[in-house]
């Protein structure tokens, strides 16, 4: 499912009414309907219900408008509040409409705050259309901002239409101050801040209602950011001739004699999403206790610490197609060593996740991306941490960044994946994002979990993209099959993914 910007559905807008002949009027009318319906459909029955709609003087308000005077078809209980005269020709007609259908209008300016407190309070349902993807700047009026506080305070439900007010429909961050709904009514697509924090919380539910874009003029338009859906999810075949030989190796580079288990989890996750074959290229304890948990994984035990010669040896007698991950428990100590070792690995075509520590390394050099073989295909697996070291950027700027993670990948030509609770995903081509999941995965070792499972997935011949899409979608699933969210540790994760491919797969 496609996922937009304020610009790209201005546009969609605008190409429906000019090459599909479909009015602003006919795109208002379906949308303020459509907010009644989804309302209905959530919360039951209208007639016994009551309604306050807070409309602003743009097309958000516009949109509320209508929904209202649709209103008055079910029940008498309806009032709007105004916070403003419309300002655009068909939010003023429906307006009057509403107004000729015996509709009752408080004018905001002219209600005392404690006037507007009781009547919002008194609502079964507050239908918030102040603003909408048309907020453009950060709320800073005094009574707006207090407006939405009491919204907030007293309102029993909160319907948002399109997005809540305050929300910034590009990137998900507060303008000032914002409604938290408690379900959002957004139109033809949804906008890329219903999907990142904190604006995804302050949605509620999500619904998508159709409103007459029709969906030709979506694909031509050449969107390029996506949410991850199981509609989309491609898995790998697994044909019933194959054998160990069909799938290309995994090998697991990683571990310290201070992070024993990183490793072994990686591994782990490589087998539980369909690898034939393991292998750990580790420290001597490494080996050790990845044996005790499964003897079916291959080790390489490279003695006490790593350094280049060995691992040159090694990486002579790997296979061409096996896929490598570089990083889990790795530790920062000897950084020069680690970080010529990630220069040799790049030099070969093997596949390679790069995550954890071994990003913390190459972010002393992350140049060294310009210099990797041609037909390497590179993944690197950040937590907003890692990515802020590896541009060079504060936290607050890596945060839900996504143009930065798509920038970031084109610029190296890599595939990126921005972990976090919506999870940012580009190959400098397109952004994806992925919301499932919860707290269960914030988790020590979670990671590792995943650069193990998205090798896993990539060794059964799934194109990367396809795999880093599919892995982040699976790790997430995993983590909400937690019986009591977070009460887990991140090896509990382990047995859930192949249950995962099971449901995914039925
Ligand atoms: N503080 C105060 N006012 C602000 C702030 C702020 N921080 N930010 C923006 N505003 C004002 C703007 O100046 C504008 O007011 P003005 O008209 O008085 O100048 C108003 O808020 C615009 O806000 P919105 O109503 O959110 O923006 P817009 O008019 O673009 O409507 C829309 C958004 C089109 C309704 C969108 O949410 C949507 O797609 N809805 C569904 C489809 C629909 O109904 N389309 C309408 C017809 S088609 C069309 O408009 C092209």
């Amino acid at each position: 499912m496609f996922a937009i910007t304020s610009k790209e559905m201005k546009e969609l807008e605008k190409r429906t009414i000019t090459d599909f002949d479909i009015s602003e009027e006919i795109l208002m009318e379906r949308a303020g309907i459509s907010v009644v319906q989804a309302i209905w459909n959530e919360y039951g029955e209208l007639p016994s219900k009551s309604f306050v709609i807070v409309c602003g003087s743009g097309n958000n308000g516009g949109d509320g408008y209508v929904a209202a005077r649709d209103l008055l078809n079910y029940t008498e209980a309806v009032r709007v509040i105004s916070v403003g005269y419309p300002t655009t020709e068909v939010a003023r007609k429906n307006y009057e409409r509403y107004l000729k259908h015996g509709g009752i209008v408080y004018n905001y300016s002219e209600l005392g705050l404690e006037e507007a407190s009781k009547i919002i309070s008194e609502a079964d349902i507050v239908i918030d259309a102040l603003f909408g993807t048309g907020l453009n700047r950060e709320i800073s009026d005094e009574e707006l901002t207090k407006l939405i506080e009491i919204m907030n305070l007293y309102s029993r439900c909160i319907v948002s239409v399109d997005i809540p007010s305050g929300v910034c429909a590009d990137d998900g961050k507060i303008m000032g101050c914002a409604i938290q709904a408690d379900l959002t009514v957004t139109f033809g697509l949804p906008k890329v801040g219903h999907f990142l924090f904190p604006g995804r919380e302050l949605c509620g539910k999500l619904k998508i209602a159709k409103i007459g874009i029709p969906s030709l003029n979506m694909l031509t338009y050449g969107i390029n950011k996506e949410l991850i859906t199981t509609e989309k999810l491609r898995l790998p075949s697994r044909p019933r001739w194959s054998n160990k030989g069909t799938y290309s190796q995994v090998v697991i580079i990683g571990g310290s004699n201070k992070y024993i288990g990183a490793p072994v989890l990686s591994s782990l996750a490589a087998l539980r999403s369909g690898a034939s074959m393991v292998k750990v290229v580790s420290v001597s304890k490494v080996c050790e206790c990845a044996m005790n948990h499964d003897p079916s994984l291959i080790c390489v035990n490279i003695g006490e610490d790593f350094n280049v010669e060995r691992l040159e040896d090694f990486i002579s007698t790997v296979n061409k197609d096996a896929i490598f991950v570089v990083g889990p428990g790795w530790d920062t100590q000897k950084s020069e060593e680690k970080l010529n070792i990630i220069r040799k690995l790049l030099l070969v075509p093997n596949t390679m996740i790069i995550d954890a520590d071994g990003l913390n390394v190459l972010s002393q050099n992350i140049d060294l991306l310009k210099e990797k073989n041609p037909s390497k295909s590179v993944i690197l697996t950040p937590h907003p941490g890692e990515f802020s070291r590896l541009t060079k950027k504060t936290l607050e700027d890596v945060k839900q960044n996504y143009e930065l993670v798509y920038e970031f990948s084109e610029k190296y030509g890599v595939i990126t994946v921005l972990k976090d609770a919506t999870s940012i995903i580009s190959d400098g081509k397109k952004i994806y994002f992925n919301i499932t999941g919860n707290t269960s995965l914030s988790k020590a070792g979670s990671g590792d979990i995943l650069s193990g499972l998205l090798a896993g997935l990539i060794s059964q011949h799934l194109e990367p993209i396809e795999a880093v899409k599919a892995g982040v979608y699976v790790f997430g699933l995993a983590g909400e099959m937690v019986p009591v969210e977070g009460m887990n540790s991140a090896f509990n994760i382990l047995n859930y993914i192949p249950d995962v491919f099971k449901t995914l797969r039925e």
